[in-house]
């Protein structure tokens, strides 16, 4: 017997699909910062090496006592204040992470506690530094459907948690730090005009913290092989790097029938300033279309392109209208790009 379907249901947001716009954005970094200077003083390294090396002078560091939603509340407040978005409005909180401040309840859930957005869905997302692309392009599709209006996206790391302050080839990389923007349609601009994301899960041994999960919880021994704490194959990382930024950046200039000229600014994921100047000279780029900031922040994985996006329209190098190009990498491998009008 087949059911009649009743004619009250309906399909939600699928008739009519609109556009998607970043229409504010917010960011925060704990006030502690660590120079490379100060760095020489208790690991084996010099400011000289970090900075040809990577184009990083400082990082931000978390206190102690300041966790990772901490980080994220303050980005989005100044994000909602920018915005003027009340807590109610928002009907989706995703916040990106590889630092989230305990495995569960979700990072997400406690920035939702603290705000009163008391009608938003909360999840968090894990895709290392590609997180905050990944996440917005989440949001997108919920509110271009029509099933959703107002997304609160965070990028938040305390990436100083993770890392082993012995090992100088990654202790001198990171920092900590958050961004956050409010996606909503925007009836007079593209918004998002599309992304593309991507993984390899095989070449994720290159980049990973191994315990502290259910493969190898936390014991004795896991603490003191400092399994705990972050593992980088460096030059490995930074070949995929390229290629993965570089391709998404062409395929997603490809989709959208744009070019390199079409684009006022590059937003690259802030790692290292010759991975960037690599990804210009495989796209043909000139570095004056990047906006980097990675000297004064250092990688603030999942933070870093929304704190760069942020700083880089108050500053008023991104202009309402501007197309504006996301490039991202991080672990797992993951990689995602973004062209958006701003
Ligand atoms: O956000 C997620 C993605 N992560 C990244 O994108 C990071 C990608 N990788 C990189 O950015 C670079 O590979 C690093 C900055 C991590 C390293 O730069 P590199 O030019 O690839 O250096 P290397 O690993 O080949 O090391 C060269 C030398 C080694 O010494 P030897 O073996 O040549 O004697 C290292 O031991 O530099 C040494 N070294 C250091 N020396 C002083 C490594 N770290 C340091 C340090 N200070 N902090």
């Amino acid at each position: 017997m087949s059911a009649e379907r009743s004619p009250t249901l309906h399909r939600p947001g699928l008739d009519s699909l609109r556009t998607v716009s970043i229409i504010a954005t917010g960011s925060y970094v704990p006030d502690r910062v660590l120079t490379n200077t100060e760095l020489e003083k208790f690991v084996d390294t010099t400011d000289e090496w970090i900075y040809t090396r990577t184009g990083i002078r400082q990082r931000h560091i978390a206190e102690d006592h300041q966790a990772t939603s901490d980080l994220a509340i303050a980005a989005a407040r100044k994000a909602m204040e920018n915005g003027n978005i009340r807590p109610e409005e928002i009907d989706y909180l995703i916040v990106a992470t590889c630092t989230p401040d305990m495995h569960f309840p979700s990072t997400a859930c406690m920035v939702q506690k603290e705000l009163g957005a008391t009608n938003a869905a909360c999840v968090d997302l894990s895709a290392a530094c590609s997180g905050f692309v990944y996440a917005i392009d989440m949001a997108r599709q919920y509110i271009q459907s029509g099933t959703m209006n107002t997304a609160l996206v965070i990028g938040a790391e305390k990436m100083s948690c993770l890392l082993d302050w012995e090992d100088r080839a990654t202790c001198v990389l990171f920092g900590d730090g958050a961004g956050a923007a409010i996606l909503q349609a925007r009836g007079d601009q593209y918004g998002i005009l599309t992304s593309v994301l991507g993984g390899d899960g095989k070449l994720g041994d290159l980049l990973n913290v191994p315990g502290g999960g259910s493969r190898l919880p936390i014991t004795p021994e896991v603490l003191a092989d400092k399994q705990h704490v972050l593992k980088m194959a460096g030059r490995e990382v930074f070949k995929h790097a390229v290629t993965g930024m570089a391709g998404a950046a062409q395929e997603t200039l490809r989709r959208c029938g744009a070019t390199i000229d079409d684009v006022a600014c590059i937003i690259p994921h802030q790692a290292n300033a010759r991975i960037i100047q690599a990804i210009s000279q495989r796209i043909d780029a000139p570095m004056e279309k990047f906006y980097v900031n990675l000297d004064r922040f250092g990688n603030t994985s999942a933070a870093s392109v929304i704190m760069a996006i942020d700083e880089a329209a108050r500053k008023g190098r991104i202009q309402r209208g501007d197309l504006v190009l996301l490039v991202v990498f991080g672990a797992g491998f993951t990689w995602a790009a973004s062209l958006l009008e701003w």
